[in-house]
């Protein structure tokens, strides 16, 4: 009543304030039909009925959200039947849901303050959405619903456990969309041996998000950090909590746990007026706990999806091979500990649970393995955490649970025994008598290549001892050692072979110049094309970067990267062999007009997307992050598809995982495409990478070079032409009028607006890659740029001979 009195009394006057009201005391209350709204007007509590439901339940919910998002329900076990509910919070500090009919107490918080005479308390619904029971004045809660949570996890909430009071945050989902009753799926923190997440299905183990490593939990198939959300994982001796936070805080998003199980991650697009799903932890197969069974692996790229760990078979084949993999695997020999085993390394995988593990935090890998070799109750040891090159010590004893195969992941070593060990690198050339022999055969031939080989180094060495080394000789060494090390599948290509292939290097096979050298195409004996990549003799300075892209690119791989086949070098020549790319680049395609009608608009758009994909890859998915330095269109090549690939690692530097930016005296890339901080500081991070992706997307939409770019009236570069386009509200003339038909306009439109994005004047103001791609795939709203960098005519040496064309490295002197 009183709430009610003062709301008539002010309602001329003060609506707003009324409205806005976030707090309640011990002599009021919240009726069937008033509200609580935070401050900050996002949320609301009062009584709802969910969908066609007539039971009344007191919850908190979007304010300004259709249909009603509900994120925590008090009484979700007693509803009343009918409106008669209230709400109110006791002289003690109890919060409590009542039915009026009967006055009979559905739901309490049970709180009790220390002490009852001097406290009087406040309940108030803050701006984060956190229900809370203080004192009058305090700041301290006596209680509070995110310490309570039903199925919804909102940003600032502590997703685990505090070890003090013994408050478990678990994530309950309803029982239907009508209905909040407990149902039967649970997320929470484990923290019985080291803490993971997990989600039950009643009390089965349902779904495993694993340890956390430092950067996500180390089960998620994708790392989805990045500039939309943020993520915290605290573990100390108070407390093991997760927490993620919305980089821009008005942004809504919450992660709950559906009626059916899904752990859902969901985003409010404002401009469409709906809730957009960001990530979903269980869609796959190998997202089901313990799917192979113990010392089993899933793996979604092959079929079947369960295969055995290294060294260990199916415990039941009959069933095994009729897909029914719950026995799992055992041992192929027992192991004999601590003299007659090893440990096998299983790569880039999710850990097995931990619930039976021990750790420690300070070891480092060597240590573990240390400790692990010596207790033969240790099944397998790994780091905990992998960032900053890896630290901490996990061991496991018992059977290894859970395993499945994540991409670019941890590595996990795993006690076999010494048999096994040796026979996991020789199975493959032991399956068949045939397979033997070619097998003999081609080690045989290497055996005799290697020997001739040295004994031409040997002799090389002889000759030139007391002369000064020349760079070729430098590179065999470092490189035949490197790749060695790397143990990567590269093929060594003879001179003859290469020398053939392109007609002895005749100028009708020549593609074009690269960096440090001519480029052929050749074709191999057995048909394949080949392009071979040959570096000038006389270039001490092309002997880095190719150094450089042998040492890249032969560790990467994905389809929007060009493949790199194997190498060659022998006496003073050294060359790296590509597959063939039959279309070239991507500026022989956008910048001349008899072509150009060749690349169609949904054509342009997969490669603004595939190059994105791409990039994404270098700076975060790979197993290094890289930073290419000299993306332009004349170094992205296309496939007979028209799929782009990223080529030419010669000016690709890789950053340590704590690494974000890094300093050069000697500035290399291309004018045009060189970020602002890159080319006066010598700066260069990712973003440098964004930048010049921003770049090619605008080119690439408008068939202009930005070097070339002039506009009549103004002085303007491409990319101050389609800012001002953009703010105008013309965009779309950007667009090369001549393909105007074949475009759709929101595409056009999304990849200007992401275009001058990437091209911001402060690196900072760049989305990473990871934004990028994600900016494509959602409707999402996009943040407004400001005005991009531009270098003003001028305001770089305009000396263009230090920018010789296209594919020349160009060196500036930071200022
Ligand atoms: C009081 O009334 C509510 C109706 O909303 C009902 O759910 C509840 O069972 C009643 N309690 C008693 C003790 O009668
Ligand atoms: C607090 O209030 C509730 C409900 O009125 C009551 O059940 C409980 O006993 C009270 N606790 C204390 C400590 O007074
Ligand atoms: C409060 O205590 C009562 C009686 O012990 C219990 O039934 C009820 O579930 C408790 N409420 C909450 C919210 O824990
Ligand atoms: C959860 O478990 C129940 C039986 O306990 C089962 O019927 C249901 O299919 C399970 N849910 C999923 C998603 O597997
Ligand atoms: C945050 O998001 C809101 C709504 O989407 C937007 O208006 C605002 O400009 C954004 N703030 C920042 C700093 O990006
Ligand atoms: C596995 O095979 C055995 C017999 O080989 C059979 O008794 C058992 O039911 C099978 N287990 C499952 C889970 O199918
Ligand atoms: C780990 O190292 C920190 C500081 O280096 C130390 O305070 C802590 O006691 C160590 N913990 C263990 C388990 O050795
Ligand atoms: C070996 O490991 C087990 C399980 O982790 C542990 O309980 C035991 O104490 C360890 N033994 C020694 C000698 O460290």
């Amino acid at each position: 009543m009183e709430v009610l009195g003062s709301c008539v009394l002010f309602v001329f006057s003060f609506l707003a304030t009324c409205a806005a009201k976030d707090t309640i005391t011990v002599d009021q209350a919240i009726r069937d039909g008033e509200t609580l709204v935070s401050t900050n007007e996002m949320y609301e509590l009062g009584f709802f009925s969910p969908g066609r439901s007539t039971n009344r339940f007191l919850g908190i919910w979007y304010k300004n959200v259709s249909p009603q998002t509900v994120v925590w329900v008090a009484n979700r076990e007693t509803p009343i039947t009918d409106s008669s509910g209230v709400f109110k919070v006791d002289t003690n500090g109890s919060l409590l849901v009542i039915a009026g009919t009967n006055d009979s107490v559905l739901w309490s918080s049970n709180t009790s303050l220390v002490s009852l005479t001097t406290i009087i308390p406040v309940a108030q619904l803050l701006s984060n959405g956190n229900l809370v029971v203080r004192e009058n004045g305090e700041e301290i809660f006596v209680w509070q619903s995110f310490d309570y949570p039903t199925d919804t996890f909102l940003p600032g909430m502590k997703f685990g456990k505090d070890l003090v009071s013994g408050i478990d945050r678990r994530f309950v989902s309803w029982k239907s969309l009508e209905d909040p009753y407990p149902g039967q799926y649970v997320g929470f923190m484990h923290t019985d041996g080291f803490p993971q997440l997990f989600e039950d299905n009643g009390s089965v183990p349902y779904t495993r998000l694993g340890p956390w490593n430092g950067g996500t939990f180390n089960g998620l198939a994708k790392h989805i950090s990045n500039s939309i959300i943020t993520h915290k994982f605290v573990f100390n001796d108070k407390e093991v909590y997760y927490m993620y936070t919305p980089v821009n805080s008005s942004v809504m998003s919450r992660v709950y746990v559906s009626p059916k199980g899904n752990f859902l991650t969901m985003i409010w697009i404002d401009k469409l007026r709906k809730w957009s799903q960001y990530s979903n932890v269980n869609t796959d197969t190998c997202g089901r706990y313990g799917l192979c069974g113990p010392y089993g692996k899933c793996n979604m790229d092959n079929s079947p999806v369960c295969s055995c760990m290294e060294g260990f078979e199916p415990r039941n084949p009959v069933n095994w091979s009729a897909s029914e993999w719950s026995n799992g695997c055992r041992r192929r020999t027992p192991i004999d500990c601590p003299n007659g085993d090893g440990f096998q390394v299983v790569k880039n995988i999710k850990l097995p649970d931990t619930r039976q593990s021990w750790y420690n935090r300070n070891m480092t890998l060597g240590e573990c393995a240390n400790a692990c070799k010596r207790n033969c109750s240790c099944a397998a040891y790994a780091n905990i955490e992998i960032t900053n090159g890896g630290s901490g010590c996990l061991m496991w004893s018992g059977d290894l649970m859970d395993v499945r195969t994540i991409d670019e992941s941890q590595d996990l070593y795993v006690r076999v025994a010494k048999s096994d060990l040796k026979e996991s690198t020789s199975r493959s050339t032991s399956n068949r008598r045939r397979r033997t022999i070619i097998a003999a055969v081609s080690i045989l031939s290497i055996l005799i290549i290697g020997i001739l080989f040295i004994a031409i180094v040997c002799a090389w060495n002889k000759k030139k001892r007391s002369l000064v080394e020349t760079p070729a000789q430098t590179i065999d060494k470092e490189y035949s050692m490197e790749i060695h090390e790397d143990d990567t599948e590269l093929s060594y290509f003879s001179l003859t072979t290469i020398s053939k292939s392109t007609n002895d290097f005749s100028d009708d096979n020549k593609l074009g110049e690269g960096g440090f050298g001519p480029v052929y195409r050749g074709v191999l004996d057995d048909g394949r094309e080949i392009a071979v990549k040959r570096l000038s003799k006389t270039s001490r300075q092309g002997l880095n970067e190719f150094k450089n892209e042998l040492k890249f690119i032969a560790k990467l791989q994905h389809r929007n990267l060009v493949k790199l086949l194997g190498y060659c070098n022998q006496g003073d020549e050294s060359m790296l062999i590509y597959e063939y790319m039959p279309n070239k680049s991507l500026d022989l395609f956008i910048f001349e007009l008899n072509r150009s009608s060749i690349l169609d608009w949904s054509k342009r758009f997969h490669i603004i997307q595939g190059i994105a994909r791409g990039l994404l890859y270098l700076h975060q998915d790979s197993r290094f992050k890289i930073v290419h330095r000299d993306l332009k269109a004349a170094n992205i090549l296309l496939d007979a598809d028209l799929n782009p690939k990223i080529s030419d690692f010669g000016l690709a530097r890789m950053f340590r995982e704590h690494e974000n930016e890094a300093n050069t005296k000697r500035v290399v890339g291309t004018l045009g495409y060189i970020s602002p901080e890159y080319a006066v500081e010598g700066t260069y991070s990712e973003k440098t990478d964004v930048f010049s992706y921003g770049v090619i997307v605008l080119e690439i939409v408008s068939g202009k070079k930005n070097r070339e770019f002039s506009h009549e009236k103004d002085r303007d570069n491409l990319l101050t032409h389609a800012w001002r386009l953009y703010v105008k509200g013309t965009a779309l003339e950007l667009f090369s009028a001549h393909m105007r038909d074949s475009c759709i306009e929101s595409e056009v439109l999304r990849s200007i607006h992401i275009g001058l994005l990437c091209v911001q004047h402060h690196a900072k103001d760049r989305p990473t890659m990871s934004s990028v791609v994600l900016m494509f795939d959602q409707d999402s709203v996009l943040p407004q740029p400001k005005q991009p960098a531009f270098f003003a005519k001028g305001s770089l040496p305009s000396d263009n001979s230090s920018f010789a064309n296209e594919v020349t490295l160009t060196t500036l002197e930071p200022r």
